[in-house]
């Protein structure tokens, strides 16, 4: 099997810690390299032809709640124990960029969690936090899309509202799915929603975090 290159570099790593700092959230149209886009791309395709992927839910734990109106995707969690995958070579390169997250910028971060999501055509996905009111545990939410020739006219836009005190009725950037593009913003700050899409809109979504606390 061919062994995955490390998917990415330690400049990328640097222009990702940086935003983080300030202003809080970034979006960078090619940080992948096209080898790893690549790979993620046929993991996706392998994981949607094996039909893995199960409806997402809403919340977190045992009060997980699938509900339709707030979003509309499907997910498959990445797992940790996929040995010489592209899957194995991404968590360690999310472990490596927590450590950085913890040593450069103090952030509480110590594991790495990340699911491929599939939003139908019309899917979305409602304003709303990824740090859960229970558990405090999302620091850092990271973002990859995954959608080869994608147009402006297919929509499904990542809409972050980037005024964190201001939340939903402040100011927004939108963000097309475009293959290779990666966003990423504080978890417990920016409000976002995905909004509809004419066709299929495939993604990789993780968060670094920190250990679980419990409310
Ligand atoms: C999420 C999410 C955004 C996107 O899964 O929590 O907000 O652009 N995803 O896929
Ligand atoms: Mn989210």
């Amino acid at each position: 099997m061919k062994q995955p290159t490390f998917p990415i570099d330690s400049a990328s790593m640097d222009l990702l810690i940086d935003a983080i700092a300030e202003p809080g959230y970034g979006v960078f149209p090619h940080l992948l390299s096209s080898e790893t886009q690549q790979d993620l791309i046929e993991l996706m395709e392998a994981k949607e032809s094996e039909d893995e992927f199960v409806r997402a839910g809403v919340g977190s734990g045992q009060e997980t709640q699938i509900r339709s109106e707030i979003r509309s995707d499907s997910i498959f969690w990445l797992d940790p124990d996929s040995v010489g995958s592209i899957a194995e070579t991404w968590i360690a390169g999310m472990n490596t960029l927590s450590e950085l997250f913890r040593s450069q910028l103090f952030l509480p971060v110590c594991s790495y969690e990340g699911h491929l999501a599939r939003y139908p055509a019309e899917g979305f996905y409602k304003a709303h936090l990824d740090r859960h009111a229970k558990t405090l545990a999302r620091e850092v939410s990271i973002i990859v899309y995954l959608n080869k020739d994608w147009e402006d006219t297919d929509g499904g836009e990542l809409r972050i509202y980037t005024d964190s005190e201001k939340g939903v009725s402040g100011p927004f950037i939108d963000v097309l799915p475009e293959a290779g593009k990666v966003v990423i913003f504080r978890s417990a700050d920016f409000w976002h929603e995905v909004l509809p899409s004419s066709r299929p809109r495939l993604s990789l979504t993780g968060w670094l975090r920190g250990r679980e606390e419990i409310t």
